[in-house]
């Protein structure tokens, strides 16, 4: 299986302003892992240092093979794909186009009909939006649309950025619903950054705890649960 990431000692900065401090993180092959942590804790900047997007030192690895030095589009070449905060589709384009546009640097146009099929069968919304403007879609469904695209380049191993930002309850409920039949049926490895710690932790095999750019507990969600006082300051309960 595929999509293991391991970073080791990893620091980050904006210019000279230094926002990750030497994080150690692992995603196992096939299982999801939940990066929590309150504004500001630096979980953004985590995705972007994997992805090659700011100044990064340290050790990161996926499947083995050292990737803290390549670009960005060598990165998500490799099987690395962002779906970032703020989703960024492309408004004027229809939901087939962006679709398109994630499968961009493949060339077996066959298997990328196949796969646009796939997709509309986990998104049966997005089939239903096939033409439409993809800026006239509802944040649900620009959501689904961000998440269909990055498929579309066959990630191995997914960096999901607060997912659930600004969407309903029922809706999150079904994206996430999705998220666990991605990891099981494609097998899948999911990173997922998330403020809401319940739903992250139901969903997530490990979770990594962030404050100012350090991690500060790991564990499985029920060591999480079961720690008092990260319950009380990331739980609420
Ligand atoms: N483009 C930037 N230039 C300078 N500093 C930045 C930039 N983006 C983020 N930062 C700083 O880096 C730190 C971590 O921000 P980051 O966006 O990674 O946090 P976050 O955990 O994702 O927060 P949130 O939950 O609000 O999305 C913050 O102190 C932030 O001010
Ligand atoms: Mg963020």
């Amino acid at each position: 299986m595929r999509g293991q990431l391991s970073i080791h000692d990893l620091t980050a900065s904006y210019g000279s302003s230094k926002v990750l401090h030497g994080l150690s993180l692992q995603v196992n092959a096939g299982q999801i892992t939940a990066l929590l942590g309150a504004n500001g804790a630096g979980k953004t900047s985590t995705l972007r240092a994997i992805c090659g997007m700011l100044l990064r030192q340290g050790c990161v690895e996926l499947d083995g093979r050292r990737i803290e030095h390549l670009s960005t589009e060598d990165i998500a070449c490799l099987g690395v794909g962002h779906v970032p905060d703020g989703r960024g589709t492309f408004g004027a384009l229809s939901v087939t186009e962006n679709l398109q546009l994630g499968a961009i640097r493949r060339s077996d146009r066959l298997s990328v009909s196949q796969d646009m099929d796939r997709i509309f069968d986990y998104f049966p919304i997005l089939r239903q939006r096939s033409t439409q403007q993809a800026g006239t879609l509802s944040g649900g469904e620009q959501q689904m649309l961000a998440v269909g695209r990055s498929l579309m380049a066959r990630p191995t191993l997914l960096l999901l950025d607060e997912p659930s930002f600004g969407l309903a309850p029922l809706m999150v409920r079904e994206l996430f619903k999705i998220f666990r039949r991605l990891n099981k049926e494609q097998g899948i490895s999911i990173l997922l950054v998330e403020q809401n710690a319940h739903l992250a932790l139901d969903l997530a095999d490990q979770a990594y705890l962030l404050e100012t750019g350090r991690i500060v507990f790991s564990g499985t969600p029920d060591a999480i649960r079961k720690n008092d006082s990260i319950r009380r300051a990331y739980l609420g309960t």
